[in-house]
């Protein structure tokens, strides 16, 4: 009789294991849509505080994209040696980004935003109109540590589309509504989907 009880629990222990084990793997075959937050550890400690904050470097000198094509790109090495041949030489990570640049060795940054490949998202179109970058990408001046500050879901992209959270100066220059929840942008499924 204790025999078959024993058995029991164990197969109850064993069943629950399993069950957990079952739900910890669908969390990674169906991740959270969203990596809002998301802040990997960079092989170089780049700083957007240093170099935006403190020494007011704009951040078209390194994302040249933003306002030219669909992506803003992360600058290349060259770009940090116009000072870094110069500037800096006593931190390790400039000397690493030194090392680097003598061996044309890139850095392998880990990128931190990336939509799903079905989405269309133009840098080019949202920057020309003044979206500002600190609207999707946040305080980015005063992060050491880059993160992901939107959603990046397709209600928070929809959402500013139809003029719910349009910041209002840029509602107006779009098209003056009476009605806030018209769309202002695109919103049909192909503008982002094709
Ligand atoms: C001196 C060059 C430089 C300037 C100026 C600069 N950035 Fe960057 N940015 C980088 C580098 C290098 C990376 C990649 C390393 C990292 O993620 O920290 C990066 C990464 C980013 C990313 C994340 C990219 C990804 O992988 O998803 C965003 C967003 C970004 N920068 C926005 C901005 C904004 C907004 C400004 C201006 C307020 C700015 N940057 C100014 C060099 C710069
Ligand atoms: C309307 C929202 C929005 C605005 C405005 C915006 N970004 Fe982005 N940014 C995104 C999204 C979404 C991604 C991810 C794109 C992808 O995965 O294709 C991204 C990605 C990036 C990246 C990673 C590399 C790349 O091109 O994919 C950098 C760097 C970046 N943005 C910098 C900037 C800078 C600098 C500005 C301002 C000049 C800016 N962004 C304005 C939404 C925005
Ligand atoms: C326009 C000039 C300029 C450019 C371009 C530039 N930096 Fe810097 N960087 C600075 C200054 C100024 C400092 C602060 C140096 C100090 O505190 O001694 C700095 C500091 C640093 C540090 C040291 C941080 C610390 O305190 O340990 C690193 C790492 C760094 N930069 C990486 C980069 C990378 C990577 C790029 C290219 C994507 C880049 N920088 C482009 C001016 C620049
Ligand atoms: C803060 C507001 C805002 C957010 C957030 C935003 N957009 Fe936009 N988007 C705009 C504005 C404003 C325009 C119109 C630009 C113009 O009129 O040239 C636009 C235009 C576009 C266009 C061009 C449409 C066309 O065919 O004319 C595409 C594609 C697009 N957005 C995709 C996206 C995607 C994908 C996201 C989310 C990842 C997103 N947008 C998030 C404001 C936003
Ligand atoms: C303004 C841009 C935009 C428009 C318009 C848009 N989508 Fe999306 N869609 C997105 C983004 C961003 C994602 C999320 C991508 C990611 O997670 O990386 C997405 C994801 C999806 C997904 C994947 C499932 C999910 O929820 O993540 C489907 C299916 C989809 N969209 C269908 C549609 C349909 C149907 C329409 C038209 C009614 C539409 N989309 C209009 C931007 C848009």
């Amino acid at each position: 009789m204790v025999g078959k009880f024993l058995n029991l629990k164990l197969i109850l222990v064993l069943l629950f294991t399993v069950f957990i084990l079952v739900i910890i793997s669908l969390g990674s075959v169906f991740p959270n849509a969203s990596n809002q937050g998301y802040t990997p550890t960079q092989p170089i400690a780049f700083s957007h505080k240093i170099h935006v904050g403190t020494n007011k470097i704009g951040c078209m000198y390194c994302h040249t994209g933003a306002e030219r094509s669909r992506h803003a790109t992360v600058p290349a090495l060259s770009i940090c040696m116009n000072c870094h041949r110069v500037v800096g030489l006593d931190k390790p990570d400039v000397q690493r980004l030194l090392k680097n640049f003598q061996e044309k060795k890139p850095i392998e940054w880990i990128r931190v935003h990336e939509l799903a490949d079905y989405v269309y998202f133009p840098h080019k179109r949202h920057v020309k109109v003044g979206v500002a970058c600190e609207i999707c990408h946040g305080d980015v001046k005063n992060m050491d540590v880059i993160e992901q500050y939107a959603p990046l879901t397709m209600g928070w992209c929809i959402d500013c589309h139809r003029g719910i959270t349009t910041p209002k100066q840029l509602l107006s220059r779009l098209k003056p509504k009476e009605d806030h929840y018209k769309e202002v942008c695109p919103t049909h499924c192909t503008a982002c989907h094709n």
